[in-house]
């Protein structure tokens, strides 16, 4: 049975946080001025089980669920991993089970999420230059460390892509570099416009690269750029093809929005449903999940949820006038 929210919109892909935690503090999404040593992260007893989770998604494979996406915080510092992983493979071969990362802990990984039914990485990285990289993250990594991690990946066969969020006076600098060293080691790398999700990122236009931008500073190093037309229509980004045939990817929510086709549910690590990377307010799962509901009951809530969606933000952010309080993106995930 497929189910369509009121826009008409199906739900392929859950993206799920599975912590609230992570090993970063970078400054556009937890600055250590708001997620410091006093900063109250959730209690294991607050965040959802892999058998809850595995509950959730085994309710919405019926329904036309063919993708999930395991977020944070950063997914790799919760315990056992791999036995996630195993669970919803169990639950259908074809699923395609992607994992977003920092990349930090990846190399030491790797091997047990691929053996246990991964099907692909995603490593997040906004600069290849060390000192750049270390200020961006708050963290003493480099991204020797993160390329490490997904050589590893890559050498046991799973497939790698790299997303990077560009911001303006921030790390347009890096656009050439991380292109190239990309290129290099055959991984898709997709640029990201800096977003308005959650409250500390100090969002403003001004802070804004678009993808017309970022294209021609890779026009002005590489020569002219092709583009492609897309896979899917629900995917986030728009492909261009570089002289060499690389191809370079541009996620454009905020210049070109892509709500139209937005098939993404998210669910947060203390069990909350979001319809929007932008809501303010989820839909409480985990009452109903620790209730004893079984799958029937889980998809009837869900389908319920997701009948009534009508969530567009990126479409709709020029007109909004009154401000928002959406949720933290490293609470409901990227
Ligand atoms: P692939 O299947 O590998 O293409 O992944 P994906 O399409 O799920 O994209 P990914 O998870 O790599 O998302 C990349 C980035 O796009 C996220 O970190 C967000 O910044 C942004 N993004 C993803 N989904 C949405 C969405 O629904 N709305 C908005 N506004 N941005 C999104
Ligand atoms: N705008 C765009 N992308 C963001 N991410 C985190 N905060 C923002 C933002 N404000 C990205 C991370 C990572 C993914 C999970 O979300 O860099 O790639
Ligand atoms: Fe952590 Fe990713 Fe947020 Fe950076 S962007 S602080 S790595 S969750
Ligand atoms: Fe989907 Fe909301 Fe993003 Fe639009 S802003 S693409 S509705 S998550």
């Amino acid at each position: 049975m497929s189910l369509q929210d009121s826009r008409g919109r199906p739900l392929r892909d859950l993206r799920i946080s599975i912590t609230d935690r992570c090993n970063f503090r970078c400054t556009y999404c937890m600055p250590r001025e708001n997620f410091g040593a006093e900063h109250e992260f959730l209690a294991k007893e607050e965040i959802l089980s892999y058998e809850e989770m595995t509950k959730v998604v085994a309710s919405l494979l019926p329904l036309g669920l063919s993708k999930v996406r395991i977020t944070g915080g950063e997914p790799l510092l919760r315990r056992d991993l791999h036995v996630f992983i195993g669970l919803l493979r169990n639950l259908d071969p074809a699923l395609d089970i992607a994992l977003t990362t920092n990349g930090a802990l990846l190399h030491r990984h790797a091997e047990s999420l691929f053996q246990s039914g991964l099907s692909r990485v995603t490593v997040s990285l906004d600069a290849v230059e060390k000192d750049l990289f270390r200020s961006i993250t708050d963290s003493k990594n480099t991204p020797e460390e993160i390329f490490k991690g997904i050589e590893t990946a890559q050498r046991i066969g799973l497939p790698v892509k790299v997303n990077c969020v560009v911001k303006n006076g921030v790390n347009e600098s890096q656009i050439v570099p991380l292109t190239q060293a990309c290129i290099e080691h055959k991984i898709p790398v997709r640029f990201i416009e800096f977003m308005d999700v959650g409250t500390t990122n100090n969002w403003n236009l001004d802070s804004v690269v678009s993808g017309k931008e970022m294209r021609q500073i890779l026009r002005n190093h590489f020569g002219p750029l092709e583009p492609l037309s897309a896979e899917h229509p629900s995917d986030v980004a728009r492909l261009w093809r570089l002289v060499d045939g690389s191809t370079v990817g541009f996620i454009e929510s905020v210049t070109k929005p892509f709500c139209g086709d937005c098939s993404r549910a998210r669910l947060s690590a203390h069990g909350s449903m979001y319809t929007c990377l932008f809501s303010e307010q989820g839909f409480d799962l985990k009452g109903i999940l620790r209730f004893g509901a079984d799958r029937k009951e889980i998809a009837q809530v869900i389908q319920d949820i997701w009948t009534h969606r009508e969530d567009r933000y990126s479409e709709q952010r020029a007109q909004l006038k009154e401000k928002r309080q959406p949720v933290e993106m490293s609470f409901i995930g990227g």
